[in-house]
């Protein structure tokens, strides 16, 4: 099977980065990572993109930048090295159509909450603030509003008495780091059956994938 090319959209650390590329190497996933591109040059998932030959771009958002801009040049960075899909693994920006567009229906995105709750910039805070007892990850399709796009996978994790944000999101990144490369190899695979009606939902340990996948 030819493998598909990724994208991959980073801000941060990029432990799920990572987690992609060793299930790569382990033939868990099969995909290629083609470009690594970042809104942030300091950010150290950029170094372990270098570190393993994988081409990198950084298209700096600067405050007062317009968006649409920044979403354009982002798109063209990506385009040029026409990817197949595009994983969004930490990437704190909203971008506009201009980005979205040209990828529609091929950007997935991992979100540090159980979706529709917690959307935005502080999942795993919020979910704390709120008193819930279960959070957890989910990967989405990317649409044009705020973590908003159709959901293709979850994955729970308890909130436990003394947590803090970080305590909780360690929790949390163990289930992405899982999630995150069999959902890419799924889609890689040509899984995705699209917005197919709701008949049953499988269950892989407390993790849900969404029945959008064929089995
Ligand atoms: C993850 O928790 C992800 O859900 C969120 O940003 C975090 C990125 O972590 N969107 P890392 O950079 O992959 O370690």
């Amino acid at each position: 099977m030819t493998k598909a090319k990724l994208a991959v959209l980073v801000s941060g650390r990029g432990t799920n980065l990572v987690a992609l590329a060793r299930a790569i190497d382990e033939g868990r996933c099969a995909a290629e990572i083609v470009l690594v591109a970042s809104d942030n040059p300091g950010a150290p998932a950029l170094e372990f993109a270098a570190s393993r030959g994988i081409p990198c771009a950084v298209v700096p958002f600067r405050k007062g930048v317009d968006r649409a801009e920044f979403s354009a040049a982002l798109a063209r960075e990506v385009a040029a090295r026409a990817p197949d899909w595009v994983v969004m693994a930490g990437f704190m920006r909203v971008v506009t159509p201009e980005f979205v567009t040209p990828f529609e229906g091929r950007i997935v995105n991992i979100h540090p909450s159980l979706l529709p709750a917690f959307p935005g910039k502080d999942g795993v805070g919020d979910a704390l603030a709120a008193g819930v007892r279960i959070t957890g990850c989910t990967v989405h399709l990317v649409d044009l509003g705020v973590d908003s796009g159709p959901i293709l996978a979850q994955a729970a994790v308890p909130v436990l008495p003394g947590d803090t944000r970080e305590t909780l999101h360690a929790r949390i990144q163990i289930r992405e780091h899982e999630l995150l490369p069999r959902v890419v190899d799924d889609l890689v695979r040509g899984r995705y059956r699209g917005a197919t009606p709701i008949a049953d939902v499988e269950g892989e340990g407390d993790a849900l994938v969404s029945p959008r996948f064929a089995t």
